[in-house]
């Protein structure tokens, strides 16, 4: 019986431990951000874009890469009032780099499988992590 509570008991701490050390990169993610937990849209945000989405391997936060940055790109959409989501879905031309679209264009297939929760996720993910 003792064996099994210690048993127990390393679960329990073991698990609590692993939630702490994903808490902690949570809040390194958000640039300069204050430390507050991030909301679930965000997270979604954050996984597709760096994950499923592939978007990180073309757009770094804040310098160019194949693509422009998310800061660059989010500047330019607060000032014109773009549409990320509808931009996503090919609803709305390019404004930030029309030349280069082609290149962008290679993702809308994909894009496709997408649902509208999860673009508007990587849409707020984003907006947020910009204008921190
Ligand atoms: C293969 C490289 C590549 C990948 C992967 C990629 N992009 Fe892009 N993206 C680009 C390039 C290049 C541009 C600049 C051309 C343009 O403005 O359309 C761009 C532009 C954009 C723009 C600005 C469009 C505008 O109005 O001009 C947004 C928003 C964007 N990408 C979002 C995303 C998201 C979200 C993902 C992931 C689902 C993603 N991109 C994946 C290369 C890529």
């Amino acid at each position: 019986m003792k064996n099994i509570v210690i048993a127990l008991l390393s679960i329990v701490c073991i698990a609590t431990s692993c939630q702490s050390e994903k808490k902690q990169e949570k809040e390194k993610i958000v640039i300069g951000g204050k430390k507050e937990t991030v909301s679930p849209e965000f997270e979604l945000g954050e996984k597709l874009f760096k994950g499923k989405g592939n978007c990180y391997s073309c757009h770094r936060m804040d310098k160019k890469s194949v693509g422009p940055s998310v800061t660059a790109i989010m500047k330019i959409y607060k000032e014109q009032n773009g549409d990320v989501v509808g931009f996503l879905r090919q609803k709305k031309d390019p404004i930030v780099d029309p030349e280069n679209y082609a290149v962008m264009k290679t993702n809308f297939t994909r894009l496709e499988k997408f649902t509208d929760e999860e673009l508007e996720a990587i849409a707020l993910y984003m907006n947020e992590v910009s204008s921190k």
